[in-house]
C-alpha cells in the first residue's frame, strides 16, 4: 500500500479556506506543528482563524505580525499562532524562548516559517497556499509520521 505524502485541494473562496481549518481542527491532537507558506494575502491567517475558532476560541484571530506570536489557552490544547514575517534574524527566536512553545500540549501554527529557518522545530505538516484565478490552491505535505496520519485522515474525511 502506498501512503500519500501530499494532497492538493482547490479552495474557491474564503469560506472554503475557513472550512478546511475547521476540518483540521476535528482531526488534530497535540503535539503538532503546522507550517503555513504562501504569498502575502494568500490566506494563511484565514485558514488559521478557521482552525483556532473551531478549537474553541471565541473572538477574533488576528495575525500577530508585530508580536510574532499569539497564545490561545483552549480546552485541552495550547495553541500558539506565529507570524514571522517581520522577524529580522532567526536567532531572535532563541531570545523569545522558542523551544518552550513546542511542548506535548501545544499546537504551533507558523506563518512565514522561512523567516525562522534554522531556529524552528520541523513541521509535522506543511501547507502551501497559492493564488489560483479568483480562488486558491492549497497543497498539504506531510513531513513526519504524525503528519502522514493526519493527511490520511483529511483524505478519507473528504470522501465521507
Ligand atoms: N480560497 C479563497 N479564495 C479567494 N480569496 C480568499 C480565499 N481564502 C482567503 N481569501 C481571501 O484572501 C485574503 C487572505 O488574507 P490573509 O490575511 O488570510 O492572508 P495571509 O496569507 O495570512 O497574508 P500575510 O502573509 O499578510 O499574513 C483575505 O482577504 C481572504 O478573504
Ligand atoms: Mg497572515
Amino acid at each position: 500500500m502506498t501512503i500519500e505524502h501530499s494532497l492538493t485541494l482547490q479552495l474557491a473562496d474564503e469560506t472554503q479556506t475557513v472550512a478546511l481549518g475547521r476540518q483540521l481542527a476535528a482531526l488534530i491532537s497535540a503535539p503538532l506543528t503546522i507550517y503555513l507558506t504562501g504569498e502575502l494575502g494568500a490566506g494563511k491567517t484565514t485558514f488559521s482563524r478557521g482552525l483556532i475558532q473551531a478549537l474553541g476560541h471565541q473572538g477574533a484571530v488576528k495575525s500577530p505580525t508585530y508580536t510574532l506570536v499569539e497564545p490561545y489557552e483552549l480546552e485541552g490544547i495550547e495553541v500558539y499562532h506565529f507570524d514571522l514575517y517581520r522577524l529580522s534574524d532567526p536567532e531572535e527566536l532563541e531570545f523569545m524562548g522558542i523551544r518552550d512553545y513546542f511542548n506535548e500540549r501545544s499546537l504551533c501554527i507558523i506563518e512565514w516559517p522561512e523567516q525562522g529557518m534554522g531556529c524552528l522545530p520541523a513541521a509535522d505538516i506543511h501547507l502551501h497556499i497559492k493564488y489560483a484565478n479568483t480562488g486558491r490552491e492549497i497543497s498539504l505535505q506531510a513531513d513526519s509520521d504524525k503528519g502522514k496520519v493526519l493527511l490520511r485522515k483529511i483524505t478519507s474525511n473528504g470522501k465521507d
